[in-house]
């Protein structure tokens, strides 16, 4: 863990009044280039081709020279972390995710199976003393220069979570009244994107927007996030909940909608599939993407568990357009 001294250096901890959403900055690369990986769904103790998934993201990570590493949510299976102290938190991150290229900072959001255990846990600087690639909060920005990215804390959306009675317990301290958190979360999204000059606004939830995989669409994110996105010029929402690779257009909007949540368990079978307006892409097992931008072209690719390039797709912009 060699680097790690070099990660808190590269990662400013300063919190501004910028909206309401906690800010830190990450430098891009001096040619002004950003390279990361996504992956979600994924914290099993290296079970259900976990592992496997790891060594690959290793590899193209390798291969990419990545800056850090975004978490799409679910982050431990079943039920989250029981507390600080948990062992899952080593053995299903620490001692999976081992590739030397994997040793940059990881951004995570929390996903619902996360909010079935202890997710202050998930949020505690003190799991950053164990593994210090670690930064979970519920919703955060990070302003790379070139691009910035919009962390949404989605769970709290969803009604399903909050019917009585449940089949599942989830942690809700620290949302308090729940109409006032989402009300006020998407104000403060909606300023901070207005407010932002970056080339690229990439916004990460643990749930779909758009999806045809098992979930589907979230109902309540089509309804009050997405408006949010498309007036504000978003270009791609990042998200995980389905376990599978996807990647829809957008009928209305240049917004791409990124499904990463193939972390481990996949092979549902049980997907609306390939017909729907605007798939690009959908594929049922394991596997992560990457992203390579720079001030004119942004580059996905989907990789499969053998690191096997599945979808590549790629959008310009012109050099000097305003935002
Ligand atoms: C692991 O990946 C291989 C190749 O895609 C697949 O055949 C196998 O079913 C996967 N295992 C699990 C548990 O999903």
């Amino acid at each position: 863990m060699a680097p790690l001294h070099y990660l808190f250096l590269s990662l400013c901890f300063v919190s501004c009044t910028f909206a309401q959403l906690k800010r830190f900055h990450h430098s891009s690369m001096e040619d002004g280039s950003l390279n990361f990986l996504v992956v979600g769904d994924w914290g099993r103790r290296g079970d259900y081709n976990q592992s496997d998934v790891a060594f690959q993201m290793g590899k193209i990570g390798n291969e990419l020279d990545i800056d850090f590493v975004l978490s799409t949510g679910d982050n431990f299976y079943d039920n989250g972390l029981t507390g600080v102290n948990d062992p899952t938190f080593e053995e299903s991150f620490t001692k999976v995710y081992t590739a030397t290229s994997l040793q940059k900072q990881w951004y995570s959001v929390l996903g619902n199976h996360d909010y079935r255990g202890d997710a202050e846990a998930q949020l505690d600087p003190i799991l950053r003393k164990i593994d210090g690639r670690w930064l979970c909060l519920r919703s955060f920005v990070i302003d790379t220069e070139i691009a910035e990215f919009f962390f949404v804390d989605t769970t709290p959306f969803v009604d399903q979570y909050f019917a009585i009675p449940n089949e599942h317990s989830y942690d809700w301290r620290g949302i308090g009244v729940r109409e006032k958190y989402m009300a006020n979360l998407l104000k403060d999204l909606d300023s901070a994107l207005r407010e932002s000059h970056a080339k690229w606004k990439i916004v990460v939830g643990h749930h779909a927007i758009r999806s045809v995989g098992h979930h589907g669409d979230t109902e309540e994110l089509v309804k009050r996030l997405l408006p949010i996105l498309e007036t504000n010029n978003v270009d791609f929402y990042m998200n995980g909940h389905d376990h599978c690779l996807e990647h829809i257009t957008s009928k209305n909007s240049p917004l791409q909608f990124l499904t990463s949540g193939a972390g481990s368990k996949a092979w549902r079978g049980d997907a609306k599939g390939w017909n729907e307006n605007g798939v690009q892409l959908f594929y049922d097992g394991q596997g992560f993407m990457s992203v390579q931008l720079n001030h004119m072209v942004a580059e996905l690719r989907f990789y499969n568990v053998f690191g096997r390039v599945l979808h590549k797709w790629h959008m310009s912009k012109p050099l000097h357009s305003a935002i």
